[in-house]
């Protein structure tokens, strides 16, 4: 069975109550069994989260070189300044797909640049919670893990 680790940035702990219109009221609790549910059987999903961009660099890290098979990255606001997180993520083998609940194209300008998105295999964004999903399924398939 796959290893699939889902990391989420700063904020994405308050999901569910943090701006529900733009991130509805599911909780990262509730997104992340949804998504074990919808996979039961085909990839074991672990799940980190962090407010600090040197934490999540040390959870690339860590998991970036055959801990995890794939990873399903929502970097928050970090998307939009991170050089260090895309580093990070060229660096590791393990392929990462970008995620973003809210449809970040359609928002504010400074949304529209991810310094990720080079470097990972693919984005996912505007499907609410079933883009942790989705992500995960992108790195199930062919092009994937
Ligand atoms: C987000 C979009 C980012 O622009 C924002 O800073 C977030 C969440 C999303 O999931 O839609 O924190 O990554």
């Amino acid at each position: 069975m796959k290893k699939i680790l889902i990391i989420n940035g700063p904020n994405l702990n308050l999901t569910g109550r943090r701006e529900p219109e733009v991130y509805g009221t599911m909780t990262m609790d509730d997104i992340v069994a949804a998504t074990r549910i919808a996979l039961a059987g085909r990839a074991e999903i672990s799940y980190f989260q962090s407010n600090h961009e040197g934490a999540i660099i040390d959870c690339l890290h860590s998991a970036g070189f055959g801990e995890a098979d794939g990873i399903v990255l929502n970097a928050g606001a970090y998307t939009h300044t991170s050089l260090a997180i895309a580093d990070a993520i060229a660096a590791i083998d393990v392929p990462v797909v970008e995620v973003h609940m809210s449809n970040v194209a359609s928002r504010e300008e400074v949304r529209h640049r991810s310094y990720i998105a080079p470097v990972c295999r693919g984005t996912i964004a505007g499907f609410g919670a079933d883009v942790y999903r989705l992500g995960a399924e992108a790195l199930l398939g062919a092009s994937g893990c």
